[in-house]
Order: structure tokens, then sequence, then C-alpha cells
């Protein structure tokens, strides 16, 4: 098949592992798709800026535009709503599908952009907008269409999860935690996103969105962040055997006129220790999901760094690359001929 080209624009600690990780399981990725994946080139403000990996220098351009045309998929990682939004409409209006990891730009316009995506048959994808490594947009969208979402309890940004974990196990202040986090490559530009809870309440409108099969307004989702939570506090807390988390809480809930609606907020809330959420500890996320059929469950692990974040957004690209080449996933795709099935005669591995 002849290659897919994919653009990609922005090199931050995101979009450079993804350009790493194109380039160097090339062969593993082409298999897999069924066609070559080809970077055609990567659209950054300063071409001459230091990047955290090295790439090739001659992909580099600040033409955003003109590398958008003649692409087949447009990867934007470059986050913020302008020029992000005039970007991805760009390349949707030439039919390319789009994998996206900007949760601000979803959860403000996603409504707009889908349409428009749709109208043209192209893919807008997002899985990398919440909680980083985690499946959780497609298991929502796709895997639980036919249930019912009661309520979603989601740790969504490994910033103040780092921060709260922290504080709770090793008595560190809210300032030196963010420091570290923010070293580690969690926090946000401006980390006001993170310990301010806009980033959550972007990520909460988004869940909300999809599991209730509604829009829901950033505007509308409560937000109080962990800029005046205490030592004091957290320790008052563990005390009581509760754990402070900064939770997105999503649910249905029925108003005092009995009007049945739902809601969605965020705020640091205590959680019982026992509580499956309670273990989430450091820059991890995790998204606790009650449904009717399904019951609890829980998606767990990376919601934030630059490789990690990398995987939820090649998926979205193999995805989008693979229904271009065959119309879709299929049944026992990626085959892998020469990967034999080894038979392991002593048991020796400890999980
Ligand atoms: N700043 C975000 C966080 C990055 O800490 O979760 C991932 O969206």
């Amino acid at each position: 098949n002849r290659p897919i080209r994919v653009a990609l624009l922005g090199a931050g600690s995101v979009g450079s592992q993804v350009a790493r990780i194109l380039l160097e399981n090339a062969e593993e990725l082409a298999a897999r798709v069924g066609a070559p994946l080809l970077l055609t080139g990567i659209a950054v403000r300063n071409v001459d800026a230091k990047r955290d990996v090295d790439l090739p220098k001659e992909l580099f351009t600040d033409d955003a535009e003109r590398l958008i045309l003649g692409s087949d998929i447009v990867i934007e990682l470059m986050g913020g709503i302008d020029p992000a939004k005039h970007l991805i409409s760009l390349a949707l209006s030439t039919g390319a599908d789009v994998v996206t990891a900007n949760k601000a730009l979803v959860a403000a316009h996603g409504p707009e952009l889908f349409d428009q995506a749709r109208r043209v048959g192209a893919q807008l994808t997002y899985e990398a907008a919440v909680a980083g490594a985690i499946p959780i947009i497609r298991p929502l969208r796709d895997s639980l269409a036919g249930d019912r979402v009661e309520r979603i309890l989601g740790i969504v940004n490994g910033t103040t999860n780092f921060i709260l974990d922290r504080m709770h196990t090793r008595g560190d202040s809210l300032e030196e935690a963010l420091r570290i986090a923010t070293e580690l490559g969690y926090a946000e530009a401006d980390p006001t996103a993170d310990i301010g809870g806009y980033d959550a309440q972007q990520k909460a409108a988004i869940l909300a969105s999809i599991a209730f099969h509604t829009e829901v307004p950033v505007e509308l989702v409560h937000r109080e962040g962990i800029t005046e939570i205490t030592i004091e506090q957290i320790e008052r807390a563990k005390a009581a055997g509760f754990v402070v988390k900064l939770l997105a809480i999503c649910e249905r809930v029925t108003g005092s006129d009995g009007v049945e609606g739902i809601s969605a907020r965020v705020y640091p809330a205590l959680v019982d220790e026992q509580h499956p959420l309670a273990s989430v500890h450091g820059g991890n996320n995790a998204v606790f999901v009650q449904a009717q059929a399904a019951g609890d469950l829980m998606f767990y692990g990376a919601g934030a760094g630059g490789v990690e974040t990398a995987s939820a957004v090649l998926g979205d690209l193999v995805s989008s690359a693979r229904r271009r080449v065959n119309g879709g996933p299929g049944l026992g795709e990626s085959t892998h001929a020469d990967l034999p099935v080894l038979e392991v005669g002593e048991i020796t591995t400890r999980y």
C-alpha cells in the first residue's frame, strides 16, 4: 500500500516522543497498519529551539499550513486554542484525519470540530486528551456505549495527584512537590492550570460529554483546585482514614424539582483509604466508572508524561491509518508472522 502521510504539529514533551517512536518503530507500525506511516514534517514555532529528543533537522518547518496540505493524517500537539483550532479545521477541510491531545480545544470547541469531521468523513480522535496513557475515551465512547454510565470518579491530573501524594506520604510542601512534578514533565506550561483545577475541569467536561452522550460546557463544571490545601488538612484526613484526592466527579443526579440531569465537578475530596482510588500514587491517574450493567470498572496508569502520553497519540494514529488502509480495524489484524509463540518450560516470573 502507498505510505500514509503524517504531519506533526508541535514538538514538546509529547510531540518529540511521538516523532521518535514513529521513526524508530517504523517497520513494526507499517506491518500493523498495512502501509508505511511516513512522517512528512514537524511544524514548530522555532525550528532552532532545543528539543527533548534528537530528531532529524530536515523534518522541522515553521510553515504548518503548507505541511498540512497533502497530509493524510495530522497530529496536533501544540496545545492552546490558537492557532491549533484553525489548523485542525484546515486539516479536516482537506479530508485529513486529525489526532489531537488538546483537551482545552476539545472541551471548548469539540462539537463544531466533530461536526466538521463528520461532514467530510474524516476521523478526529483525542484519546491522549484525558488521563495521558490510559485508554478511557474509546472505552467510554465505544465499549460502554451499550451500557448506562451512572458515575465517573476520576483522578485525571497527574501533577496534583503527585503533589497531594507527596504531601500525604512525605509531608512535602505544596510548592516543593510542584517543583518536582514540573521537573518530571507532568505540569502544564502554566501550572496554574493544574493546581487551580482547570486542567481537570476540561477533562471532566470531556468525560461527562462522552459518558452521558451530551454536550457539557466547561463553564458548567464546578471547579476548585488544591491551592488552599494545607499539610494540616492532609494530616487530619489521614488520621481519620482518608486520602485527599483532586477528583473529577461526573454523575447522574436528580434535582430538587425532580428533573433528571447530570452534575460534573472538580474539587479536593476525601477518599476512603480502602477505596481503589486511594492507592493511586505519584503522577498516575485513574478513572473509576460505575455503569448499570458492567458494575464498577477502574482504568489506571500514567496520566502525564511525554512518552506515556505519546502511546495514546500513536494508538489514535494507528486507528486512523488502518481505517484508511482497510476501512477499519477488522478482526485478527496486527499479526506478525515472524513472532512465534514460545513454550516456556518453567514459570519463573513473579508479578
Ligand atoms: N498537566 C497534566 C497533568 C498533563 O498533570 O495531568 C496531562 O494532561
